[in-house]
């Protein structure tokens, strides 16, 4: 090896490591621990199990919403060329994307309509205005958390509360800003006293979510906690075995983490979850160099 390219490599491990620790004092963590093994248990194989076995229930409750129209409006075999992949050996353990199957003619403002004053479900009762997805419509990257809370409700914003001001962190440290994202929930209307949609709850709304990853096409989603995770990938598995390994949601990327108002009760856990984020970043950059060419309006 030559020493230049000895000294680059020095160069770009402190780099990564100020990083690190820029992205933990961020967050407020109070140990840095530099040593440990940044992959540790996360690497141990997972298998996701795939099919609707938790959903049978919720077709009983009102089978008209979620019917398939409102599950994905359009399935075309999109060119594989639009969404070029970076190289295996760029990213280790990363394949790359299938190409996506999922194509719409729809805007987000196209479903937004759709749900209008929506009644569908009974958190409607409880709730003072629907949360809809927010930020880029053109996001390569989105977030999915799980329903709205009290700030939520009151502003009509995901995540703009607490877990939301982690959130924002979390996204700055990978050097992207809040409005280049896009930030949603698998439910829209806060759930009393702040309790986990039910299943039922939850099949009737995921369809506009899905709606809207259909009509915006990112490159990566970030799946925050065990709703949103078993929602999209309709697995059983729980997020702590999962997170940090790339899914595969209809041809597009699932990077699941801890949810913000965990790490907001568990602080230690900040450490898996930039480990998770840098993920995203280092693939989402790999993307970036491979499609510069041929989509030079990507953000
Ligand atoms: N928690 C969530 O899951 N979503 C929000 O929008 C806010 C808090
Ligand atoms: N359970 C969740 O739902 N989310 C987390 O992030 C951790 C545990």
């Amino acid at each position: 090896m030559s020493s230049d390219s000895t000294a680059n490599e020095i160069s770009e491990l402190l780099g990564s490591l100020r990083e690190h620790t820029k992205f933990l004092s961020e967050l407020g963590a109070e140990h840095v621990e530099v040593a440990e093994d940044p992959v540790g248990e996360s690497s141990a194989a997972v298998s996701v199990v795939t099919g609707s076995p938790n959903y049978e229930a919720a077709a009983d409750v009102n089978p008209k919403a979620i019917s398939p129209p409102d599950e994905f409006p359009t399935m075309t075999t999109r060119a594989a060329t639009i969404k070029s992949a970076p190289q295996d050996t760029l990213f280790g353990d990363l394949k790359p994307p299938e190409p996506s199957l999922l194509q719409s003619s729809e805007t987000l403002e196209d479903v937004w309509r759709d749900i209008g004053d929506c009644t569908r479900c009974g958190l409607c009762e409880g709730r003072t205005q629907v949360v809809n997805t927010h930020g880029n419509p053109k996001a390569r990257l989105m977030f999915v958390g799980e329903a709205p809370g009290a700030d939520e409700d009151a502003q009509g914003k995901p995540f703009v509360g607490r877990a939301g001001q982690l959130l924002t962190k979390i996204i700055e440290a990978i050097g992207m800003k809040r409005e280049e994202v896009l930030i949603g929930n698998v439910n829209r209307c806060r759930p009393p006293g702040n309790r986990q949609p039910t299943l039922e709850e939850a099949a009737i709304c995921r369809p506009f979510l899905f709606r809207e990853i259909a009509a915006v096409q990112p490159d990566v989603i970030v799946v925050l906690g065990n709703t949103a995770l078993r929602n999209l990938l309709e697995t059983r598995e729980g997020i702590t075995r999962v997170r940090g390994q790339f899914q595969n949601f209809r041809g597009i990327k699932v990077m699941p983490t801890f949810h913000p108002a965990y790490l907001l009760r568990d602080p230690s856990k900040k450490k898996e979850t930039w480990e998770d984020l840098k993920k995203v970043r280092d693939y989402l950059d790999g993307l970036r160099q491979s499609q510069s060419i041929t989509r030079p309006d990507n953000i």
